[in-house]
């Protein structure tokens, strides 16, 4: 079914009503999206980031939309992985336990291996891969006292193999992140909790991440994205390329084509 009406079938029966969604770099571009749809589903919603002053315009907006959803939002800076920690719990207080959580907050800044440029690749990598590792071990401390719960992480198509230019360290850390969701899903699996793990593939969403880029490779706007994006979560998948056409093709594409074709997507 196409996310829009599957989206408005979850509208109608408020599918989120008395649950809440914590949801990492709310701020804007995907996380926000992501917010304003949770919102429309019923989802009371913790939302963090840095940019305080636009989380707490996002709250204003959707309280006033949606009278009956509470939003809470809270600062935070994923490199300080301490207050990752502090800022879950007390979300996790406020809302009396939090029924999912969306590891979003990302950056894109990377640049080619051996250019001197080690500090830029490092820093993406650590919020990308060890922040995010940081968010999961706070999201499943919750989870497994709550015993229920859905962790969510968003990875990319760029995950899929290795990739060339700006997109080398990027694409690593989301490899290690998407590697990483599926070994908590493996551990959930054997440990048989009711704790579910969704990793996302977006490709192409035109966000802040991406502004100043040329055209890229089938992009679609923010709205379309994350509307494919929510529908994708709310379907509890294992993992998803988001939009399905084409990247869910493209996906499986890139696993086995040459580089030189990889590059082309690059
Ligand atoms: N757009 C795409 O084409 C695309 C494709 C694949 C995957 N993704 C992934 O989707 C996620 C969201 O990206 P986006 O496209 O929505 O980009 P965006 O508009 O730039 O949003 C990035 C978000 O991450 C937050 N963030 C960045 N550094 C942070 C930090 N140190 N501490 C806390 N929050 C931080 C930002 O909030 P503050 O600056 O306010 O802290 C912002 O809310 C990222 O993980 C990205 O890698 C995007």
């Amino acid at each position: 079914m196409q996310p829009s009406r599957y989206l408005q079938t979850l509208n109608k029966q408020q599918a989120g009503k008395g649950k809440t969604v914590l949801i990492t770099g709310a701020s804007s571009g995907l996380g926000e999206g992501m917010a304003r749809l949770f919102a429309k589903l019923g989802y009371n919603l913790a939302i963090c980031a840095r940019r305080t002053d636009r989380l707490a315009r996002l709250k204003a907006e959707l309280t006033s939309k949606y009278p009956n959803i509470r939003v809470e939002y809270r600062a935070l800076d994923v490199s300080d992985y301490d207050a990752i920690f502090a800022v879950f719990d007390a979300f996790a207080d406020d809302f009396g336990g939090i029924d999912r959580v969306v590891v979003n907050a990302g950056i894109g800044d990377s640049r080619r291996i051996g250019k001197g440029r080690f500090d830029t690749n490092r820093r993406t990598v650590e919020i990308n891969f060890i922040s995010a590792l940081a968010q999961c071990e706070a999201a499943m401390n919750i989870f497994r006292a709550q015993n229920r719960g859905h962790l969510v992480v968003i990875s990319s198509m760029s995950a899929m193999r290795g990739l060339p230019k700006h997109l080398t360290a990027y694409g690593a850390s989301k490899a290690g992140l998407a590697h990483l969701a599926e070994g908590i899903r493996a551990d959930m699996l054997l440990t048989k909790l009711p704790i579910k793990v969704s990793t996302i593939y977006p490709g192409y969403i035109r966000t802040e991440i991406n502004e100043n880029a040329k055209p890229l490779p089938f992009e679609v706007d923010a709205k379309t994205g994350t509307k494919a994006i929510v529908a994708a979560i709310e379907a509890g998948v294992d993992e998803a390329c988001v939009p399905s056409l084409p990247w869910s093709i493209v996906g499986q594409a890139m696993k086995h084509l040459p580089l030189p074709l990889i590059n082309k997507l690059s």
